[in-house]
């Protein structure tokens, strides 16, 4: 009889069982000798992230960013780039902080500002909900150990290598990866617009800053105040006007470099091209955002414009010092930008990144509202123009929606002169 509980049988049995083990053990043996050898070539970084591996995969994994620095745009710009870096590493970006001072080198005078003094943190986060989100470092379980990502420079920095380091440190076990040096802006870009254009639509401005906006906006509509002008609200067209000298000196030698005619306008062109604007009903107020510096010459910015348009900037309105010089650099640059946005008409100059920023979030408003061109030249909601670019003929601003197609952000960030009036 030839069970299969035979002894004979169980011993064969059991032998095969212990062969098995045997080879399994020895493949274990074998992995983790790689394992190690592996280790003591990048012993630092494995020590430390097995420090760390009691904290578990579930929770919440951060990415901290050094503090952002350099105009409202540029910081605008930084902070989305933030976000979708933590995006692509599969992390919570740690809330940063913003700059409220124009230093660009003195570093002991860029005055952070945490970025929720400045655009409401829970209305972000519910509005960017399932695309990025911001955390508070209080959220951070154990911040003494962080690993330090630096990210490359030069030449041989491609973007392919850039984005290939923050695939391979998004799996890493620390809670919390420190982007060390560079400010988010000089990182590579690997964003299409409509990713950026998400991030900024989450960015609400604070209540403080958009009561002061609805404050300067309702002395723009009503003409400054005066019934002499105009009785009601009117309509109002935000010029974003650089000719300030500082402008004047970047702008030509960037047409050097470029070899581009069309960045710098005179502000002569700007207000033919301006007064060309179709469908302007009279009176409408003009409210010219300009440098402060050109406040103070006498405001010459204010002669020259055709009939029926009534120009305005922030001192002859009344609110250069009662609403913008309570505030810091920063702070003055979001009422402005708050103010253009909600103009019936906006017209800058494309290789202004404010201006680009502006025409970005209008293209979005826009789109939600079904358009995806203005080429028709109408008079839609939220139609914007460049004024350094000529329209159908050199008289008339170029009607500009922002392509919301490009795979990244350079044009806006760096201006362009190939603007059009469709977003696609
Ligand atoms: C953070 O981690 C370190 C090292 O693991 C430990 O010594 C320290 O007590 C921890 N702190 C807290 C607050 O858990
Ligand atoms: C992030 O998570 C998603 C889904 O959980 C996964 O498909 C993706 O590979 C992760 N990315 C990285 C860089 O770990
Ligand atoms: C634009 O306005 C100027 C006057 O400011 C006028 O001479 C010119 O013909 C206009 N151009 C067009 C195309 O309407
Ligand atoms: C928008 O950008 C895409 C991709 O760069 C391009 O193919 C398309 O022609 C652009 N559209 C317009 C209207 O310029």
């Amino acid at each position: 009889m030839n069970s299969p509980f035979s002894s004979k049988n169980l011993r064969r049995f059991s032998k095969s069982i212990t062969c098995k083990c045997l080879v399994l053990v020895g493949i274990a043996l074998f992995f983790r000798a790689l394992f190690l050898s592996y280790s003591t070539r990048n012993s630092s970084f494995l020590f430390r992230a097995r420090y760390m591996s009691d904290s578990s995969s579930t929770a919440h994994k951060f990415l901290e960013v050094p503090q952002i620095v350099w105009g409202l745009n540029n910081q605008k710009i930084a902070f989305a780039r933030a976000c979708l870096t933590a995006r692509t590493m599969n992390r919570t970006l740690l809330m940063p902080s913003l700059s409220a001072s124009l230093f660009y080198k003195e570093v002991d005078k860029l005055r952070p500002i945490p970025f929720d003094k400045v655009f409401q943190f829970e209305r972000f986060n519910s509005l960017c909900n399932g695309f990025v989100r911001l955390a508070r470092f209080s959220d951070v379980r154990n911040r003494t150990h962080s690993f330090d990502l630096e990210k490359g420079s030069g030449r041989r920095w491609t973007v392919e290598r850039d984005l290939e380091q923050l695939k391979q440190f998004a799996t890493n076990e620390f809670e919390v990866v420190r982007v060390v040096g560079k400010n988010p802006f000089l990182w590579h870009d690997h964003w299409p617009v409509k990713d950026y254009a998400k991030v900024f639509e989450c960015m609400v401005v604070v209540d403080e800053i958009s009561r002061e906006a609805d404050k300067v906006v309702k002395r723009i509509r009503q003409g400054g105040g005066d019934n002499r002008i105009m009785t009601g609200l009117v309509p109002f067209v935000a010029v974003h006007m650089r000719i300030e000298i500082d402008w004047m000196i970047h702008c030509k030698k960037l047409e050097q470099r470029l070899k581009v005619s069309e960045i710098c306008s005179s502000k002569r062109e700007i207000m033919e091209r301006v007064g060309n604007i179709s469908g302007l009903k009279t009176p409408t107020v003009l409210y010219l955002a300009v440098a402060d510096s050109l406040l103070d010459e006498e405001s010459s910015v204010l002669t020259g414009w055709r009939d029926g348009l009534v120009p305005f900037e922030k001192k002859k309105l009344g609110v250069k010092e009662e609403v913008y010089g309570k505030y810091s650099y920063l702070i003055q640059s979001a009422i402005d930008y708050e103010v253009c946005l909600r103009a019936d008409v906006f017209v800058g100059n494309s290789f202004s990144t404010f201006s680009s920023l502006i025409v970005l979030e209008r293209t979005q408003k826009m789109r939600r509202l079904g358009f995806t061109s203005a080429c028709e030249d109408g008079e839609n909601e939220w139609r914007s123009y460049a004024y350094n670019l000529a329209g159908g003929s050199k008289g008339v601003p170029r009607r500009w929606m922002t392509n919301m197609t490009h795979s990244s952000l350079e044009a806006i960030s760096y201006g362009s002169s190939s603007v059009s009036c469709s977003s696609e």
